[in-house]
């Protein structure tokens, strides 16, 4: 055994995390330290060097509403698991009083209605998305900065040592589960740094923000304001036990022309995968995007005002042309702008089209997925897909 000075790389990922990172990246958007702390969890997890008796990984998320917290939270279980909807939610807003806690917990036998109750955080419950090949669970326990002192302290327990005590006594094992926090507190200082509307430096703010490069600088004293704000509202053991914090970013018009993309293609990947099974493609004229856009962009509520615009000025108007026959299956529509009436007009551009050819119309490289519906087409004429459709 000869002597080895072979530099290594701690810096390369493993093939598994890597997949999961990819996935991520293409449908979250603007928020890469967050998916950096959860590839860096799970990669310790992988490599089986995780702390035992605690759960895989504690994760505080703060920042502005619709930043994508809970979206990451639920790409992951996608990617992981083959399920968005993997992911047991506690909404701590919910569970204030003491006979709300028995909801999560049970009641103690001999207590009225004991019998009854299905605790919402069984042992089966969070076993309940396992695969023959992963078992993982994702917990998100949503505005924590509203749960009562009982739950404060079930939430201490489970962050510490992976176990819950049911109502029966009955133990909880959360050490194969990942657990996600999130907090919009903080949130109206850190807005405000960015969107100061009175004093000095204001337009430099709002210039770094609208443009969607926020520099270091900035970047950092807004991540800074959030987490001064999780440690005056938060006590040290709590904050001890989080493995990440993360601020998320407040997404500016890059980000959010981005994720129109994104949205668009998962209504269309709905239309192929759905739509009363007559699926059609549609396309969007660059006028058409930006109205949706200027309709879409209220800086306080993040993508999800968006993700309204696209409702109503795109999903609503469709569901009527389906409806109503006007759009059947094997059409191409093209949805574009018309500035005089203020709205989006709807065209048919061609009609009959074979599935496989709808099928290469559409960029399925960042939408989920595809559903049966591509995957048969692509199957019926594999020669004719130029790879594009091909991805699972
Ligand atoms: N960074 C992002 N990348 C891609 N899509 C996003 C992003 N942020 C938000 N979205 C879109 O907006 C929707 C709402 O976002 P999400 O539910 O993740 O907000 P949130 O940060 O959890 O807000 P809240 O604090 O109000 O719970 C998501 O379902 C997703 O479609
Ligand atoms: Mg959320």
């Amino acid at each position: 055994m000869g002597r080895l000075n072979k530099q290594l790389d701690p810096t390369q990922t493993g093939f598994e995390a890597e997949r999961l990172e990819s996935d991520l990246r293409k449908r979250i958007i603007g928020q890469d330290e967050a998916i950096d702390q959860i590839i860096n969890i799970y990669q310790t997890h992988l490599a089986g060097m995780s702390s035992p008796g605690r759960p895989i990984g504690n994760f505080l998320f703060m920042g502005p509403t619709g930043s994508g917290k809970t979206r990451l939270v639920e790409a992951a279980a996608e990617s992981l698991m083959g399920d968005a909807r993997a992911v047991i939610k506690i909404d701590c807003a919910e569970f204030q009083h003491s006979h709300e806690i028995a909801k999560l917990i049970g009641s103690p036998p001999g207590y009225l209605g004991h019998r009854e109750t299905h605790p919402l955080l069984s042992q089966e419950v969070l076993n309940q998305y396992h695969t023959e090949r992963i078992k993982l669970s994702f917990v998100l326990f949503d505005e924590i900065e509203k749960a009562s002192d009982a739950l404060w302290n079930l939430l201490l327990g489970i962050l510490d040592k992976a176990t819950l005590t049911l109502g029966d006594n009955r133990r909880v094992d959360f050490s194969r589960a990942l657990i996600f926090m999130t907090s919009n507190l903080g949130a109206g200082e850190m807005s405000s740094i960015l969107r100061p509307n009175l004093g000095f430096g204001a337009g430099e703010a709002e210039r770094q923000y609208s443009s969607g490069i926020v520099d270091q600088k900035l970047g950092d004293k807004v991540a800074r304001a959030g987490l001064e704000a999780a440690r005056r509202k938060f006590s040290p053991e709590f904050m001890n036990r989080i493995d990440k914090t993360v601020v998320f970013k407040a997404l500016g018009a890059p980000e959010l022309r981005k994720i129109l993309t994104l949205e668009l293609n998962i209504v269309q990947q709905r239309i192929f995968t759905s739509a009363n099974g007559a699926p059609f493609v549609f396309s969007v004229t660059d006028a058409a995007k930006d109205y949706l856009l200027r309709e879409g962009t209220d800086m306080k509520y993040g993508a999800r005002h968006l993700k309204r615009s696209i409702d109503r000025n795109l999903v609503h108007p469709l569901s009527n042309l389906i409806a109503t026959e006007q759009v059947r299956g094997g059409d191409l529509i093209r949805v574009d702008y018309e500035p005089a009436q203020g709205r989006l007009t709807f065209f048919k551009e061609a009609e009959d089209m074979p599935a496989y050819a709808m099928v290469q119309m559409v960029d399925t490289s960042i939408a989920p997925p595809l559903g049966s519906f591509a995957a048969g087409a692509v199957a019926e004429i594999p020669r004719a897909v130029n790879g594009k459709a091909t991805r699972r």
